[in-house]
């Protein structure tokens, strides 16, 4: 089995403690200074100051990497993507610039039913080298994990074409990748005029047949106005939950659902968006273990003016993440220390609680805490080390990209060896 020392770690943020990280516990980054490494096979075996990691008799005959002093921490869990899609929808970026809204665009078939049209005609083969380029962008920033979700086929072979692509991408390149089923993403052409059927479908066919295949292990919807309705989500998660996939939801983006109240009544893994709760369901969700994912890379990219209340989720104890939302409508991007920058400088967090926001709590909310989201023994040696002497230059320096190594389970998978 490899063995590998790590040293030079100027600050070794460790995010060891309690799992999920709500309240001043996320500000808690678990620093090792001067700290080091051990890792064998694909896994920590050791971690602390480097003069007691390299002491180990183990460690001395291992393989060294020296990082030279960087700021290094646990690779980044991207708990929100649509990683498979078959175009940009730069068209779209302009008439938004010019003065369309998203919601409009999409009332006039552009917006999520575009990319469905046009995935549907799309090879497999074709979406799976620009989902494999884009995952080693991912790597490029930090990232070793990522949830990824179906909804640009809405209908059986689309979905279906989605989840095995992603399973076999999850086997054959280094990130981990976990699925979420997206079927109620928005009503489908075909079923414009009667969704009810569309709801039927899912609860009766496509989420069991899900299931029973193996093919996610989360199911979302997106309930919001012109998409599902509260109602309509609570038939399809209950449907999700009792075949043993776990709720998600896309929440409150656009206007207050109650689908936040929703997750914790379905005890959700998470509750994304969050844009237009109140501060009555921002204590409400404080009381539950539904992570509260933010996804400032939207109104960013959209250019709205509305801000998810972060602090008010923070303030009052919620378990906040953070994610990408990587997708071609409302937020391309794969870079979570953008986000982080956006984390910070638009919604108030520190860049303590975006660190935190964007490691740990995202791995539980994926349920992978036992082995990604902080560097300590029996986890996945999933490292990121920025060239920066201060953790908090990673989100101060917005729109660069500082991470100079990533590894995922042991193996430096950025730079690339030549
Ligand atoms: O999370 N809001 C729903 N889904 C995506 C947008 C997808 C798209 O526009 O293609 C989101 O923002
Ligand atoms: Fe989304």
């Amino acid at each position: 089995m490899s063995e590998l020392l790590v040293t030079a770690c100027a600050e070794l943020l460790t995010l060891r403690g309690p799992v999920p990280r709500r309240g001043p516990a996320m500000r808690d980054l678990g620093v090792i200074r001067d700290g080091a490494i051990f890792i064998r096979g694909d896994r920590i075996a050791a971690v602390g100051p480097r003069r007691r990691v390299e002491a180990l008799r183990e460690a001395r005959h291992a393989d060294k990497l020296d990082l030279g002093g960087r700021v290094v921490l646990p690779g980044f869990v991207d708990s929100h993507t649509h990683l498979v899609f078959p175009e940009s929808r730069v068209d779209e970026y302009e008439q938004r610039i010019a003065g369309k809204s998203y919601e409009e665009i999409a009332r006039n078939g552009g917006g999520i039913l575009s990319t469905v049209n046009a995935l549907r005609k799309a090879s497999p083969r074709g979406l799976a080298a620009r989902a494999s380029s884009y995952l080693e962008k991912f790597a490029r920033h930090g990232t070793t994990t990522i949830e990824a979700k179906s909804g640009y086929g809405l209908d059986w072979r689309g979905e279906a074409k989605i989840l095995h692509l992603l399973d076999a991408l999850h086997q054959d390149q280094p990130l981990d990748i976990v699925r979420t089923f997206l079927g109620a993403h928005v009503v489908p052409p075909e079923y414009r005029r009667r969704p009810a059927e569309y709801v039927d479908l899912l609860v009766r066919r496509w989420i069991p047949s899900v299931a029973t295949a193996g093919l996610a292990e989360f199911c979302d919807v997106y309930c919001d106005r012109g998409a599902f309705t509260l109602p309509q989500a609570r038939r399809i998660l209950k449907a999700a939950r009792a075949c043993g996939l776990v709720p998600r939801i896309h929440a409150a983006q656009f206007e207050r659902t109650g689908a936040a109240s929703l997750a914790i009544e379905l005890q959700a893994a998470s509750a994304d968006h969050l844009d237009h709760i109140r501060d009555s369901d921002a204590r409400a969700l404080a009381l539950s273990n539904v992570v509260c994912t933010l996804l400032p890379g939207c109104n960013f990219h959209l250019g709205l003016p509305q801000r998810a209340p972060a602090r008010p989720l923070l303030d009052s104890g919620a378990v906040v993440a953070l994610a990408t939302d990587f997708n071609p409508g409302t937020s391309p991007t794969v870079s979570m220390p953008m986000i982080l920058s956006l984390a910070c400088s638009q919604l108030r967090m520190t860049p303590a609680e975006a660190i935190s926001a964007a490691t740990i709590n995202p791995a539980y909310s994926l349920r992978v805490h036992d082995r990604a989201g902080s560097i300590e023994v029996g986890k996945y040696a999933d490292l990121a080390a920025f060239d920066v002497a201060d953790h908090r230059e990673i989100p101060y320096h917005f729109g660069v990209n500082l991470c100079s190594m990533t590894m995922k389970r042991g193996v430096v998978i950025h730079p690339k060896k030549p």
